[in-house]
């Protein structure tokens, strides 16, 4: 049996009922698709497997005669961004009844963090370390999707991300790979469920591969120079876990790596994703990718372009037409062989076999809208961003904050917000339907509260036109809640910064306020790191918001008035200035390790080396004592576990929650390992006063890395362990593998 047929077998048993009957039954479901996919390829003409292979970009709601015709003879296999439901039954119509194989199309798009119901954005989610939590948001804005007619998103985003000029950082779950990871598998189970042909779970996507947060000085769609090992280690990292968890499709990114684009790069697509790992679903690739090659000076005209592409290993194309005007010519002229195509139009078929496509190809537009902010939605939303909300800074125990308190100024340009909570690609999510911070407050506080509102200035404007005004309410007020921080189209695709600082006049407005004395609070809204020095020094209490989406407001002020004890740990690292950055916790040590007494180390004359807020950090309204860290055995034969444990006891007088982080670095390796490695982590809770064991077991294969030998392997020797609240705390330990 091949690798292929292999992991299609796997795959339909992820979805098929574990009765004893279950491998039978899944060998013989994934047997009868690919026997219907024979039949079809039978029948199909070139033209119309070169149509499938085409996914049309739609932004108007209209339907031309031309594109009617277009789907009736077989020319387009999938399109983007249909909206409207009863446009989106009409062309499948046209496809299912008057084509002349009756190919049902598949409707796509970008559902990052939400559809309707707007989650925080997902290096907000990420900050949860929540994975239940992560799987049931995608679970719902599957089944939100799904009911409005669309099939297919283009998520997870699972880029690992070590730039935060880049402006797509927002869209990821961060910079480590371990979590990121988890977060892609969750996602995946979330989208897909355990039944992808039934009608609340979508095709999911792996997106981008690979290596595009990696562009160069944090410019979208800019070079990534990456080494094969950084590549297999850091950026494919998530990729493999998102295909172990059955991903059907994977799309192909924009940038190129050592001058091959990813659309364009056999050894990615082809030699790694399904040679290595067994992908058996499809790749499309990014929007107009395959003829960007062309600018990119690896292709003359579209027709090269096409041709590399598919050669690569691409099988649908994304917007550009590279494909559907060139390959049946290529074919013809045995630049391209058939097979090659026929290849492609399988795995497609595969995935609109397994969606269930053929068998329910329309959606009831009758029920358009019945599944979208379901109350019990809002409720996980609710609880995403309370958990997402990260703790900075909270010096005195001036958070949280009284409901009783008889004056409370809320100033800032995001304090009531709606556009800019939903944060960047939000789906089909609407302004009106997000929760404002001051709307969140108003329905917290007691009838008795008198609070006192001004924006004070704009996000980005230079105007202190309103910054008297806020002084004058900040003063008749007991304390100050300041909302600032980013727009939400300071972040998402072509959104780079090079500045990190708060736009516009909000650190000037910040500082006026605090000169007045009163007590202040800043909540910080932003789709990425911002660098946030004078900040985190003279405001007393700091929380991070990232873009929340619609239960924001809510979710926040469960976290200010004591509702809910803060719990989000930071998934990316914070930069004490842009000069840092790339800045990540899991950096190589190199032979000249930043040392206090030694000029000639790496580091800077202008500025510590070290992050302001480091990865893992994040505070809570109690206090976590770790203790006894034990590893089981400390020494153990290459192949056997390592049991680790660790006692953490809540010492305040809250109940509160965790995240426990497991580190290690390998002291000796054949190659240079990171100084810090996420191993393990679990989120628990504690009542005030509880004591409780965590327990980690580490096994070889959470060991492995590419050796010198590009191997994926385990070297014997030491290992040291940290156990503890963040990158940079935690309790120390070694064991050896010999
Ligand atoms: C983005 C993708 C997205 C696609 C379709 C591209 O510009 O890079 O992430 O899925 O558009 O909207």
């Amino acid at each position: 049996m091949n690798i292929i047929t292999k992991s299609v077998i796997i795959f339909i048993m992820l979805f098929v009922n574990q009765t004893s009957f279950g491998i039978k039954s899944a060998e013989t479901a994934a047997f009868a698709i690919e026997k219907r996919i024979d039949k079809l390829l039978a029948q199909m003409t070139l033209a119309e497997k070169i149509g499938q292979m085409y996914q049309f970009s739609y932004a108007k709601a209209d339907m031309s005669a031309e594109l009617a015709e277009l789907v009736r003879s077989g020319k387009v296999g999938a399109f983007l961004a249909v909206t409207d439901v009863k446009l989106r039954n009409k062309l499948q119509k046209i496809a299912v009844k008057e084509s002349r194989l009756g190919i049902p199309l598949i409707f796509g798009l970008d559902v990052i963090h939400g559809y309707r119901t707007i989650f925080p954005i997902p290096l907000g989610q990420s900050a949860t370390w929540d994975l239940r939590l992560a799987e049931k948001a995608a679970a719902i804005a599957a089944k939100e999707a799904r009911s409005e007619g669309i099939d297919w998103t283009f998520a997870p985003m699972i880029d690992i991300a070590r730039d935060p000029r880049w402006g797509r950082i927002a869209e990821g779950f961060g910079e480590d790979p371990y979590l990121c990871s988890l977060m892609a598998q969750a996602k995946v189970r979330g989208f897909q469920g355990k039944n992808l042909s039934a009608t609340d779970t979508i095709v999911a996507c792996l997106k981008h591969y690979v290596a595009y947060g990696a562009a160069e000085a944090g410019r979208d769609y800019n070079s990534a120079e990456v080494s094969e090992r950084t590549l297999r280690d850091i950026y494919m990292a998530p990729f493999r876990a998102g295909v172990k968890a059955a991903a059907a499709t994977v799309m192909s990114s924009f940038n190129d790596i050592g001058g091959v684009p990813a659309s364009g790069n056999r050894f990615i697509l082809t030699d790694v994703l399904r040679g290595e790992w067994g992908f058996d679903g499809f790749v499309v690739s990014d929007y107009e990718s395959i003829k960007e090659m062309i600018n990119y000076g690896i292709a003359a005209d579209e027709a090269q372009a096409g041709e590399k592409a598919i050669l690569a290993g691409v099988d649908m194309e994304m917007a550009s037409r590279c494909f559907l005007n060139n390959l049946a010519r290529l074919v013809k002229d045995r630049q391209v062989p058939e097979k090659v195509i026929d290849e492609a139009v399988r795995r497609i078929l595969r995935v609109k076999l397994r969606a269930g496509l053929f068998e329910h190809p329309y959606v009831d537009p009758n029920l358009a809208g019945s599944e979208t902010l379901q109350n019990d939605s809002l409720q996980i939303a609710r609880e995403m961003v309370r958990k997402s909300l990260v703790l900075l800074k909270n010096d005195g125990g001036l958070l949280p904050l009284r409901k009783d308190i008889p004056s409370i100024a809320v100033i800032g340009p995001l304090a009531d917000n709606q556009r800019d909570l939903l944060g960047a690609w939000c789906g089909r999510g609407k302004a009106e339907d997000v929760v404002t911070l001051l709307k969140g407050i108003k329905n917290k506080v007691s009838s008795t509260c008198r609070i006192h509102y001004i924006k004070g200035c704009d996000i980005k404007d230079n105007s202190l036109g309103q910054f008297d005004a806020a002084l004058n309410i900040a003063d008749k007020s007991d304390v100050v809640i300041m909302a600032v921080g980013e727009s939400a189209d300071m972040s998402g695709e072509a959104h780079c910064r090079t500045s990190l600082d708060l736009p516009g006049v909000q650190r000037q407005l910040i500082k006026a306020i605090h000169k007045t004395g009163k007590p202040v609070i800043v909540v910080l809204f932003t789709g990425r790191p911002l660098t946030i020095s004078w900040l985190y020094e003279n405001i007393g209490a700091v929380l991070l918001a990232w873009h929340p989406g619609i239960q924001g407001g809510n979710g926040i002020a469960d976290v200010l008035f004591g509702d809910y004890n803060p719990s989000g740990k930071l998934a990316v690292t914070f930069p004490r200035n842009v000069g840092q950055v790339p800045l990540y916790y899991n950096h190589k040590n190199s032979g000249r390790p930043p040392a206090a007494s030694d000029p000639f180390t790496s580091k800077y004359i202008d500025c510590p080396w070290t992050p302001l807020l480091p990865f893992g950090y994040g505070l809570s309204y109690t206090a976590f004592e770790y203790s006894n860290l034990e590893i089981k055995p400390d020494k153990v034969r290459l192949g056997q576990p390592v049991s680790i444990s660790v006692e953490v006891e809540n010492k305040g007088t809250k109940a509160g929650e965790e995240v426990v982080q497991l580190y290690i670095r390998d002291l000796v390796a054949s190659v240079a390992r990171p100084v810090k490695e996420l191993k393990g982590f679990e989120k628990i809770r504690l009542a005030a006063g509880q004591k409780r064991k965590v327990s980690f077991t580490l096994t070889a294969e959470q060991l492995k890395f590419y050796d010198i030998d590009m191997k994926f392997t385990v070297e014997p020797g030491v290992f040291k362990v940290w156990a503890g609240p963040s990158s940079i705390q935690g309790l120390e330990g070694t064991f050896e593998i010999f």
